[in-house]
């Protein structure tokens, strides 16, 4: 297991979504409060970015921005329609204000 930084956790706004590039991962980032999410941006029913979309932050989900499937952050399962397949999800640790994120 591995952790890699990616940011400061004051570089998330809340509620938002951000894209993040490590390598050749395209990562959809989402800070609720204190927590952070992350899943691969690239949304399971059609090649399109999460990142685009709408947080839910009550639900602690994403809406896809292009036809509107919604996702659970806590583990990238599909909530609704169109996508019927998860999206891979990452563990997360916040260590003296850094996100890391965990590779096994
Ligand atoms: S591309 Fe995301 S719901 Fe269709």
């Amino acid at each position: 297991m591995t952790t890699t930084d990616i940011g400061a956790l004051s570089d998330f706004e809340n509620g938002g979504a951000k894209q993040v590039i490590l390598g050749e991962r395209t990562l959809v980032v989402v800070r609720i409060e204190d927590d952070v999410y992350v899943l691969d941006d690239r949304c399971s029913h059609e090649d399109f970015s999460l990142a685009e979309g709408i947080v839910d932050t009550a639900n602690c989900e994403i809406e896809c921005a292009r036809h509107g499937a919604m996702f659970s952050l806590k583990d990238g399962s599909p909530m609704s329609f169109p996508a019927t397949r998860p999206v891979a999800h990452y563990d997360v640790a916040i260590n003296n204000g850094r996100v890391e994120l965990v590779l096994s």
